[in-house]
């Protein structure tokens, strides 16, 4: 089964998932964000957007566009799937594009770098995030929620190597960064719910996904909350002319 086919399964369970804790992965959002310096009026362009998520933490100044190929990510609204590629924008149409957790998906991500560096403005910048490949994150999708959900899980997933791949398609990549955050949760019980709804995690009890998480990737409290440890790979690049 191939990622569109994965997601046109379990994308209505990731948007429930987001519709049920919308600001559990806040300080993930807030990565992209920091990274581009959003102006007023900015043209901003989000790839694969899933249902849009990333909005509620741009300023209210900013153009946001989204591209989502499954639509299973939204109620009712979009008439069927789309293909990822090509970008539905035209050349030089976006001052920034964002991307999250998206790009583990794609086999040969060069498709993806080239249309996007042609949907940007030269000097516009493109900051992606997704999970690195040598990461306890990695290693909980692949392991953890592969065995348990109802698809599989197996992630291509980014490395240094991801930064030539950038430049071979005209970007200059200026920060290349681990950054580690929480998802963050009111309980244990939540943080289970959650990640079971995302994931699709099938025959595997609420107490025992959080036991995994507690296991493999680590847990810490705030304030009474719960927050799962999450990391992502940031590279944040700049068209060239
Ligand atoms: C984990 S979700 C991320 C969505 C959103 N950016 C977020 O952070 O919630 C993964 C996304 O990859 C998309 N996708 C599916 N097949 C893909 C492919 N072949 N290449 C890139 N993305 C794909 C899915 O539709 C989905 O939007």
């Amino acid at each position: 089964m191939n990622y569109e086919d994965i997601f046109r399964e379990r994308g209505a369970a990731y948007a429930h998932a987001m519709a049920a804790w919308p600001d559990a992965r806040r300080e993930e959002f807030l990565i992209p964000v920091d990274r581009a310096p959003l102006q007023t009026g900015d043209v901003v362009v989000d790839v694969p957007a899933g249902g849009g998520y990333l909005q509620r933490y741009l300023p209210a100044a900013v153009r946001w566009f989204g591209h989502e190929p499954c639509a299973s990510f939204f109620d009712t609204s979009v008439a069927g799937d789309q293909p990822l590629l090509p970008l539905p924008w035209a050349d030089g149409f976006a001052d920034v594009a964002l991307s999250i957790a998206g790009v583990h998906h794609q086999e040969d991500k060069l498709p993806l770098y080239r249309e996007i560096h042609r949907v940007l403005r030269p000097g516009g910048r493109f900051v992606l995030a997704d999970v690195h490949a040598d990461s306890d994150v990695a290693r909980f999708l692949d392991g953890f929620v592969g065995r348990y959900n109802s698809t599989g899980h197996r992630g291509i997933y980014l490395t240094a190597t991801d930064i030539p791949r950038l430049e071979a398609c005209g970007f200059r990549v200026v920060a290349a960064e681990r950054l580690a955050y929480h998802w963050w949760f009111a309980t244990r019980t939540d943080m289970a719910d959650f990640c079971r709804l995302l994931f699709d995690m099938q025959d595997i009890g609420g107490p025992a996904v959080a036991d995994g998480i507690e296991a493999q990737l680590g847990v810490s409290q705030r304030d009474g909350e719960i927050g799962m440890r999450w990391e992502l790979y940031a590279l944040t690049a700049v068209r060239l002319e």
